[in-house]
C-alpha cells in the first residue's frame, strides 16, 4: 500500500458516506424548496455513485483492493454520517462543508499523484476537484438566500 492507494481508499470511503447522506437528504428534505432540493440531491447522489465506482476501479487498476463492506467504509471515511433530520438550509451547508473538505484531500492527492508520476490518478483527482469547486460556489450561493 502506497500513499496513492491510501488516498484513493479514503476517497472511496468518503464518497460512499456522502452518497448515503445525499440520499437521506433527498428523501427527507422538507419545506418551500422541497422540489428544487429533492431534484438537486438526486443529481448529486447519482454523480457521487459514479465517483465511488471510478475510485474503486482506479484502485484495481493500480493493483490495490477497493473497500468491500460498509464497516470498512466507516473505518476509512473522514466525512461523518448524518443520522439527524437537518433543515433544508443545514443540509445544503453540510454538503457544502463536505465538498470543501473533500477538495482539500483531492488537491493533496493531485500533488501526490504528480510526484508518483501517476497521470490517471492526477487527472481523476483534478477533475473531481475542479467540478466540486463550482459546486461549492453554487451551494454557497444558495446559502446566502
Ligand atoms: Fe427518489
Amino acid at each position: 500500500m502506497n500513499q496513492i492507494h491510501t488516498a484513493l481508499i479514503a476517497l472511496q470511503a468518503d464518497y460512499t458516506v456522502l452518497y448515503q447522506k445525499v440520499r437521506h437528504y433527498h428523501w427527507n428534505v422538507r419545506g418551500p424548496q422541497f422540489f428544487q432540493l429533492h431534484a438537486q440531491f438526486e443529481q448529486m447522489y447519482l454523480a457521487t455513485a459514479l465517483k465511488v465506482d471510478e475510485l474503486a476501479e482506479r484502485l484495481l487498476a493500480v493493483g490495490a483492493a477497493p473497500l468491500r463492506t460498509y464497516g470498512d467504509v466507516l473505518k476509512h471515511a473522514r466525512l461523518k454520517e448524518d443520522s439527524s433530520l437537518p433543515s433544508a438550509h443545514e443540509m445544503v451547508k453540510n454538503l457544502h462543508d463536505d465538498l470543501l473538505a473533500l477538495n482539500v484531500n483531492l488537491r493533496a492527492l493531485v500533488v501526490e499523484a504528480e510526484k508518483a508520476d501517476d497521470p490517471a490518478t492526477l487527472n481523476l483527482a483534478e477533475g473531481y476537484g475542479d467540478a466540486q469547486e463550482k459546486e461549492v460556489w453554487m451551494l454557497g450561493a444558495f446559502l446566502e438566500s
